[in-house]
């Protein structure tokens, strides 16, 4: 694959700190006889210790390439996006909930304004647990607590491990889809898993992908049904499933709310969704190259819902809710919030106007955007349907 000529060229360290992390990965697909599966080499890429695309020292979030950052998150964004979901909270903290766990919290900008948002609710949570497998952003989530909500930062803590038991809510944005995926391709009506191998030295990336012909038994069953013989590259999330699985486990009563970008099974699996949805970041440019500077660059493939809901389903949580960001965040009254501010005001107004706007937009993050509410124990003794108000109108779970 040919480097997107537009992309910028790292700079000198980081280059090197990339060509490290590829003579590791290279190591690892030498020990593996030659190939990896891509599920391997997106966790090496991303989560290698200290050389990762999360866990090294990449900017990541930010605004624009100036800042060396890559992509921007509804948190960064816009403080909205987190006090909404605080008023979706607040009532179930009300009912005897008043732990909260956040995975992935990326620079802590979303724990540091939901807190804000639940303490202006009058329902701060005793406890604000995250769960970060990046020891850089660990430290910058600290820092970001510190600057934003310093009164607050003693409720929270940071977990080496999930507990065996938790009671509370949960939530994840944009950390399902930072999780390996599997991918395979059917070419000429074969089934192939598509894995990676090493690229002859001297080429202009060290690896390619490379295909190993599938037996019929081992295709996926999601991916045999996918009708028509044409060929198609497409994705499995067996971590992120495994992830949701292992917080049904420990969930014992509560919520559990993910957003992310994704589709349910029939659309994720459309058979004219023919090139997958892998999706990598450098720069604020997006393109299709996971190759490009291993660990400087973000990989990321869109949510499989239905995968999602099947699993929690499975360790017994309800799916209490599914619906498009715009709709959720309109719900739970985006719009009352932002009216809050005296539009006359245009300095303050328009800046916040705008990035509400490409939170709710269709064209932007409203729609591709999802937020799925997994639940146990809400339904004995309360009224799901009125704290879950963000599924009030406009709910998906039918779709799945
Ligand atoms: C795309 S970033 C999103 C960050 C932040 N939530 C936001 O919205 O700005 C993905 C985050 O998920 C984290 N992550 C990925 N897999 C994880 C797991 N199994 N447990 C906890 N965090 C995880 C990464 O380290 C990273 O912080």
């Amino acid at each position: 694959m040919q480097k997107a000529a537009s992309l910028p060229l790292p700079p000198a360290d980081a280059q090197a700190a990339s060509d490290t992390l590829a003579a590791r990965i290279g190591e690892s697909i030498d020990a593996a006889g030659g190939w990896i599966g891509f599920d391997r080499y997106m966790a090496l890429a991303l989560y290698a210790p200290g050389l990762g695309y999360y866990s090294g020292g990449s900017a990541k979030f930010g605004r624009d390439a100036r800042d060396g950052s890559d992509f921007i998150t509804a948190p960064e964004l816009s403080p909205f996006f987190a006090r909404t979901l605080a008023r979706q909270f607040a009532p179930l903290i009300a009912q005897g909930l008043p732990r909260m766990m956040e995975f992935g919290a990326g620079t802590g900008r979303l724990a540091a304004d939901l807190l804000l948002g639940l303490e202006q609710e009058g329902r701060l949570p005793q406890e604000y647990a995250i769960v970060e497998l990046s020891g850089e952003l660990r430290a910058r989530q600290q820092e970001t607590l510190a600057q934003r909500a310093p009164h607050l930062a003693a409720r929270v803590r940071w977990l080496d491990a999930l507990p065996d038991s938790f009671e509370g809510l949960i939530v994840g944005n944009e950390v399902l889809d930072a999780m390996p995926v599997q991918l395979y391709a059917r070419i000429d009506g074969r089934w192939h898993e598509r894995g990676v191998a090493r690229t002859e030295p001297g080429a202009a990336a060290a690896f390619h992908f490379e295909d190993r012909v599938l037996a019929d038994a081992d295709v996926p069953a999601m991916q045999r049904d996918i009708p028509g013989d044409h060929d198609l590259v497409t994705e499995t999330h067996a971590e992120a499933e495994g992830f949701i699985r292992a917080v049904g486990a420990m969930l014992a009563r509560g919520a559990a709310f993910f957003i992310d970008y994704g589709f349910p099974a029939a659309e994720y699996y459309h058979p004219q969704r023919t090139g997958g949805t892998l999706m990598c970041h450098y720069r604020h440019h997006a393109h299709p190259d996971p190759f490009l500077y291993p660990g400087l660059q973000d990989i990321t493939a869109h949510v499989n819902f239905s995968g999602v809901a099947a699993a929690a389903v499975e360790t017994g949580l309800t799916v209490s809710g599914f619906a498009s960001q715009a709709r959720f965040l309109m719900n739970a009254g985006i719009t009352e919030l932002l009216m809050a501010l005296d539009p006359s005001d245009a300095r303050a107004f328009l800046p916040q106007a705008n990035a509400v706007q490409k939170l709710l937009s269709e064209a932007e993050m409203g729609e591709l955007f999802k937020v799925i509410a997994l639940t146990r124990g809400l339904d004995d003794g309360t009224d799901a349907s009125e704290p879950l108000a963000g599924f009030a109108r406009g709910d998906r779970c039918h779709t799945l």
